[in-house]
């Protein structure tokens, strides 16, 4: 695990410098600078977070079942880290030789970290029990599957060839927000929730319907852009939501009337679903066709950065500190992370986002403005993040001095 932390640290810090050209390339204070948006967004899908979830998966399922913790598995880490080193030369060069073999490399890995996780069981389970994560993170790798498929193939004109009838990007960003990301926090808070909160989610039961209608309005939000249908839209726009909200309802009734359980790290992970539900609730205006009533061509464009920053990054600022402390420091003191600074910064970020689309005046000033407060917003959780590997770093050495394996 801790070889994917390190990696996801190396990510966080890029993650900062990115966000902070990106805010001077608006207001034209780097005018040379492009501000590249897939390196922007894939820093955070791919670098912080893809490190994370593909660490963290088999441990806590096997943990669940009371299963010894899984060793290392080089080869996946590998696979992995060489497959996006690839990609991020190969997608700003547009060069299909790096783009296809990188695209290849992370199918081989999250193919590899499926078969491991579905072999992670108790003989007596029953086949469709949903009582933990598990089943949560095999359906996002199988969306995932499908979302670097066709990423890969964005720039590299495969969208034909896979039947592909609308827009093929559409297709990746659905298949790895409504599918991967979506269930994988899902199975995170049927796992952890408990540790985080230190009480039981409020309805277990609710556990099983939620997986199901996920798993069905994510498939939907995906086959919708694939075969041009607005109908598959719609139907995985409810699906999807009401098994978001009902999620949120089972995690904050516990909460209520309880102000110290409103810790940073709690609201930043509730309060992200904000910006999941944002995009979703263009959908309608797409549906009914009246997206004339707004700059469509933009929403398209930008939402996808305010869903990132907002949704995945914010959620991040919560659970990627809680996993430095559990696996450098340990797991007992392991709590969420995220600061009120960076709670304030990260939603008024998202908040000038959107703004920036709606008022074309200050557009420049206000996209500026929100990466500005995105950069900053990850410092705070950076120095948290650094503090716990120098703890861990230091509780390794001081073992191995101990044992005089460093003599
Ligand atoms: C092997 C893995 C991946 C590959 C090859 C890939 C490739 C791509 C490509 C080629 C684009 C189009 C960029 C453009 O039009 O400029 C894109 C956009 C995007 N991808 Fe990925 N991607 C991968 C993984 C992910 C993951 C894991 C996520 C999220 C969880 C993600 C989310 C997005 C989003 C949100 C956009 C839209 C960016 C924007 O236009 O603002 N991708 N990706």
């Amino acid at each position: 695990m801790i070889a994917y932390l390190i990696m996801s640290f190396l990510y966080f810090i890029v993650a900062i410098v990115i966000a902070l050209a990106a805010s001077f390339a608006s207001w034209q204070i780097l005018p040379w600078f492009n501000g590249m948006v897939w390196l922007r967004v894939h820093f955070i899908t791919l670098g912080i977070f893809t490190q994370l979830v593909f660490g963290a998966m088999p441990i806590l399922s096997a943990k669940y079942y009371g299963l010894p913790r899984p060793k290392m598995r080089w080869d996946i880490w590998l696979s992995l880290n060489a497959g996006i080193a690839l990609l991020l030369f190969g997608i700003p060069l547009v060069n299909s030789v790096p783009i296809i073999a990188g695209g290849t490399l992370v199918f081989v890995a999250t193919t590899l970290l499926l078969i491991q996780i579905s072999d992670i069981r108790s003989q007596s389970e029953r086949a469709l029990a949903i009582t933990n994560g598990r089943k949560f993170y095999i359906a996002g790798l199988s969306y995932f599957l499908v979302g670097i498929l066709v990423g890969t193939g964005l720039f590299t004109n495969w969208s034909g060839p896979l039947g592909i009838m609308g827009d093929a990007g559409e297709v990746h960003i659905h298949a790895n927000n409504w599918g991967f990301m979506s269930l994988v926090f899902i199975g995170f808070f049927v796992d952890l929730y408990p540790k985080w909160a230190r009480r039981e989610l409020s309805n277990p039961k609710a556990i099983t319907p939620i997986f199901w209608m996920m798993t069905a309005g994510a498939l939907a939000l995906i086959l919708s852009p694939w075969f041009a249908n607005t109908t598959l839209a719609a139907v995985g726009a409810v699906l999807h939501t009401s098994a978001n909200i009902w999620l949120l309802v089972i995690a904050i009734k516990p909460l209520r009337g309880d102000k110290p359980a409103w810790t940073a790290g709690m609201a930043q992970m509730l309060v992200s679903y904000l910006w999941l539900f944002a995009p979703l609730s263009m959908a309608p205006f797409v549906i009914f066709g009246i997206e004339s009533l707004l700059p469509a061509k933009l929403l398209e464009a930008t939402t996808p950065q305010a869903l990132i920053y907002g949704w995945l990054l914010q959620f991040g600022f919560a659970i990627v500190p809680y996993f430095f402390q559990r696996f450098f420091v340990n797991e007992e003191s392991a709590e969420l992370g995220g600061t009120w600074l960076s709670f304030w910064l990260v939603n008024v970020g998202a908040i000038l986002l959107w703004a920036s689309i709606l008022i074309q005046p200050v557009r420049g000033l206000l996209h500026g403005g929100a990466y500005l407060l995105w950069a900053i917003a990850f410092i705070p959780v950076a120095m948290d993040l650094w503090r716990k590997i120098s703890t861990g770093m230091a509780k390794a050495e001081a073992a191995m001095d101990h044992s005089g394996s460093l003599q």
